[in-house]
């Protein structure tokens, strides 16, 4: 989708927000897929609830970008725009036990910055890959640690109210890979309370998880992660792989020969590609074990 309307664009440099147009949305994800549309930069938190409006008011269509890390893009020219928060120098900082970070920030960033700071308590986040905000939303997790039980409070634009809010941990849910936030809740700065370790005893933690993930995940290849999320009790690895499908493939999109759960874009895979490898996996796992998994890859249509 194009921003042509001149009043709009001008308004949107008024509110100090970037318009970059005719963005490859391919380029933003891990996956490598995704169509071409305007990205707007939202460089002021300050003036976002204005920024919606006028999108609103103008009747844009958004989404709101994060790493790109779990999110399956459709191809082509995109019916709506995207709205990025800068992640070049988020703001961190550490006071006591305390960690303040920006939700652009990298995850894996904010885990060394404050392992530096001798907290811990996110080792096991070290290698998923996404943004604070991503991980945020999704309840990220890996190595039996997820990122809810640290959180103090989250400071996000409230779709609902049209305002930037503060919500208190204690009033978000936190479950496996989903939580209570509203679907166009904003992510823009969370304070986590983190338990003080010295930083040698984070690292020793943190290379024990980098080592059990280059040892399972297909690390240097395009996928999103786990594909599916695990089922109660069960893990979709497993039984993907016990259904031998490692190497399965529609197109460039094919079942990773080394994690059965993560899906790669072996070069020039199409959005089509991978929703056709997702639906034929997800039949075939049902109609073998009678369990219909569920996505755990957000997709974006068009
Ligand atoms: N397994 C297989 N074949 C495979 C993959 C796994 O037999 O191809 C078996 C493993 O041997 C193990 C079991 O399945 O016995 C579980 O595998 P693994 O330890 O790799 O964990 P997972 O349940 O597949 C989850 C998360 C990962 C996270 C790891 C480590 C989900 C959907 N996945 O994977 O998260 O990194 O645990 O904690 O919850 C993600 O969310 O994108 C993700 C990668």
């Amino acid at each position: 989708m194009r921003i042509n309307d001149s009043a709009i664009v001008e308004r949107l440099k008024e509110l100090g927000v970037e318009l970059r147009p005719a963005v490859s949305l391919k380029e933003k994800t891990s996956l490598a897929i995704g169509g071409v549309t305007d990205e707007l930069l939202l460089r002021r938190y300050d003036t976002i609830p204005q920024v919606m409006r006028l999108l609103a008011d103008a009747k844009i269509p958004h989404h709101f970008l994060g790493g790109g890390t779990n999110v399956l893009i459709a191809d082509g020219e995109l019916p709506w725009v995207v709205l990025h928060l800068p992640a070049a120098h988020p703001g961190m900082r550490v006071e006591g036990n305390s960690a303040f970070v920006d939700a652009s920030a990298d995850l894996g960033g904010m885990v060394t910055f404050c392992a530096k700071h001798d907290l811990g308590g996110m080792e096991g986040l070290i290698g998923v890959p996404g943004s604070v905000g991503g991980a945020l939303r999704m309840n990220a997790g890996a190595y039996g640690t997820q990122i809810g039980p640290w959180v103090r409070e989250v400071e996000l634009y409230r779709a609902a109210s049209g305002e930037v809010e503060t919500v208190r941990g204690n009033d978000i849910r936190f479950d496996y890979r989903h939580t209570s936030f509203a679907d166009d809740d904003v992510m823009l700065r969370v304070k986590l309370e983190l338990p003080s370790k010295p930083y040698k005893e984070i690292l020793a933690g943190i290379k024990v998880c980098n080592e059990k993930r280059r040892a399972s995940q297909p690390l240097n290849q395009k996928s999103a992660g786990c594909i599916f999320k695990n089922p109660p009790g069960g893990s979709a690895g497993r039984m993907i792989d016990e259904l031998k499908l490692k190497g399965h493939r529609v197109g460039d999109a094919a079942v990773s020969d080394r994690h059965a759960n993560f899906f790669v874009n072996l070069a020039n895979a199409s959005c089509d590609d991978m929703r056709r490898l997702i639906d034929d996996v997800r039949e075939r796992v049902r109609a073998a074990y009678g369990v219909e998994l569920e996505n755990e890859v957000i997709f974006w249509r068009n």
